[in-house]
C-alpha cells in the first residue's frame, strides 16, 4: 500500500473539528477507497487546551499555520481558518511554494486571490481544490471542472447562502420577523462570523465570482458584482410574491449576454412552481445551464459543520488517490495564465421583469400617473393591483406592478419619475423576476 496521506489542518473550528471526526470515524472506508491511509499528523489552531470532542492526542500542534504550511510533516495543507488576508492567504501561498497540495474551504481568500494563487499551485504541479468554499456539501466545483468538458455555459445561478434561504424560507413560512430568523440560523452555526457577509450577499458574490470564472474562463471579478441583500425584504414583499405566484430567493446569478457577463447578486422572484422556488431553509441549489447538457440543478446542505466537512474531505480523498507526478487539471478548469479578463456587462442594460411594489398617497389620479410613467419609459405590464396596506390604514395604498421584460434602466428611470412626481409614501421597492424551469 502506498504511504500514508499526511494532512495538517489549521483552523480547528466547527468545519476543522468536524473534518478530523469524518476523518477518524471513516478512516478504515477512506483507506479502502484511496488505496492509502489518511493521517492527521498536525494541526494549528488557537486554543490548545479547548475540548472540541476530537481527540488530537498524537498530533503536532503550530502556534503558527505559516510553519504549518512550510512543515515536512505535511503532505497536504488544509486551511480553515477564514479571511481573505493574514494568515489564512501567507500559509496557502507558503504551503502552495512549498510544494504541498491545499485544501481550502475559503471563498473570501480564492474570490480575492484565487487566480494568483492559482498560478502558483499550477507553477508547482500541487492541486488547490476548494469544494468547501461554494455550496457547502455540493460537488458543484467537481461538476463543473471536471464533468461539464466541452459544454459551454449560457447562465449559472443559485442559492448559495443558506443563512439567506433559511432566513427567506421561515418568513414565509410562520412569518416571522427577519431579525428572529437571523437569530436562529446563527444559534445554528450556519451564518458568518459577521453575519452582515450573509444578510448583505457579500458571501454569495464571493461563491458567485468563483463560479463564473469556472463557468465563463474569464479571471474571477468579485469586485464586479452587483450587490444587493435580504435585509429590507419585509413581510409585504413576501406576502405579495406568493399571491403572484412566486417566492423571493437571493440568488446568485452569472449570465453571458452581448456586452459582457453578468454578474449580480440580489433577491429574486422566482416561480412558485419552479425547482429552484422549492429549495428550502439551510439547503443551497446551483442551476447550470449549457449547451450540450441543458439545464442542471444541484441542491444538497450548503452550511454547517458537516456538509462543510464532507467537501474538504471530498477533495482531501481526491489528493490521496491522485498519482505522484500527474499533471493535474487547472484550478480553475483552464490554465490560470489563460483565464481571459472578464468583460463586465452594465447592470442598467440588464433585460427582465420586474416586481415593483408602491405604497402611495390614496387620492385622485395616483394610479393613472403611475401608469404613465411606466408607459413613457416603454415599460409593457403584465399585471398591476391596487389593495388596502392594512385593515386600519385609510390614506395610503399599495400598488404592485409586474411588468414584462424590460430594462434596468428603463425601471430606474420610471421609478425615479414616480418618486419625483410626490405620491410614494416610501421608497419604492423593486425586485427582479429571474426566468427559472
Ligand atoms: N454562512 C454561509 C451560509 C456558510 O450561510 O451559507 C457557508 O458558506
Amino acid at each position: 500500500m502506498a504511504e500514508s496521506l499526511r494532512v495538517g489542518i489549521a483552523g480547528l473550528g466547527t468545519v476543522g473539528a468536524s473534518v478530523v471526526r469524518v476523518l477518524t470515524e471513516k478512516a478504515a472506508e477512506l483507506t479502502r477507497q484511496c488505496g492509502r491511509t489518511i493521517t492527521v499528523t498536525a494541526v494549528s489552531a488557537r486554543s490548545r487546551g479547548k475540548d472540541r470532542g476530537v481527540d488530537l492526542s498524537n498530533v503536532s500542534w503550530f502556534d503558527n499555520p505559516i510553519d504549518l504550511a512550510r512543515s515536512n510533516e505535511i503532505d497536504v495543507f488544509i486551511e480553515l481558518i477564514g479571511g481573505d488576508e493574514g494568515p489564512a492567504r501567507e500559509s496557502v501561498k507558503a504551503a502552495l511554494e512549498a510544494g504541498r497540495h491545499v485544501v481550502t474551504a475559503n471563498k473570501a481568500l480564492l474570490a480575492k486571490h484565487g487566480v494568483a494563487l492559482a498560478e502558483i499551485a499550477e507553477k508547482k504541479g500541487v492541486l488547490l481544490n476548494y469544494e468547501a468554499a461554494v455550496a457547502g456539501g455540493i460537488p458543484v466545483i467537481k461538476t463543473m471542472r471536471e464533468a461539464m468538458a466541452g459544454n459551454s455555459v449560457n447562465r449559472v445561478f443559485g442559492i448559495l447562502n443558506g443563512t439567506c434561504n433559511y432566513i427567506l424560507t421561515r418568513m414565509e413560512a410562520e412569518g416571522l420577523s427577519f431579525e428572529a430568523c437571523l437569530k436562529d440560523a446563527q444559534r445554528l452555526g450556519y451564518a458568518e462570523a459577521d453575519p452582515t457577509f450573509d444578510i448583505e450577499g457579500n458571501d454569495t458574490a464571493h461563491k458567485l465570482a468563483i463560479l463564473t470564472s469556472l463557468a465563463f474562463g474569464h479571471k474571477i471579478a468579485a469586485d464586479d458584482i452587483y450587490l444587493e441583500g435580504i435585509s429590507n425584504i419585509t413581510q409585504a414583499d413576501i406576502r405579495a410574491a406568493a399571491e403572484l405566484g412566486y417566492r423571493i430567493k437571493l440568488l446568485g446569478v452569472a449570465q453571458r449576454t452581448e456586452s459582457g457577463i453578468e454578474q449580480r447578486v440580489h433577491p429574486t422572484m422566482v416561480p412558485t412552481a419552479s425547482v429552484i422556488a422549492q429549495v428550502h431553509g439551510v439547503t443551497n441549489a446551483v442551476a447550470i445551464e449549457t449547451d450540450i447538457l441543458g439545464e442542471l440543478l444541484l441542491s444538497g446542505p450548503g452550511a454547517g459543520g458537516n456538509a462543510t466537512a464532507s467537501a474538504v474531505v471530498g477533495d482531501i480523498a481526491d489528493i490521496a488517490k491522485s498519482q505522484p507526478g500527474f499533471q493535474h487539471g487547472p484550478v480553475f478548469g483552464r490554465p490560470a495564465r489563460e483565464l481571459k479578463p472578464y468583460k463586465k456587462a452594465q447592470m442598467r442594460s440588464h433585460a427582465g421583469g420586474y416586481f415593483i411594489r408602491l405604497t402611495v398617497h390614496d387620492r385622485v389620479g395616483v394610479f393613472a400617473s403611475v401608469a404613465k410613467r411606466m408607459a413613457d419609459n416603454d415599460i409593457s405590464l403584465e399585471s398591476i393591483v391596487q389593495h388596502a396596506v392594512g385593515p386600519e390604514v385609510v390614506d395610503k395604498k399599495t400598488v404592485i406592478l409586474v411588468t414584462h421584460e424590460t430594462t434596468e434602466a428603463a425601471v430606474r428611470k420610471a421609478v425615479e419619475a414616480i418618486t419625483k412626481d410626490g405620491h410614494l409614501t416610501d421608497k419604492a421597492q423593486v425586485i427582479r423576476i429571474e426566468r427559472a424551469g
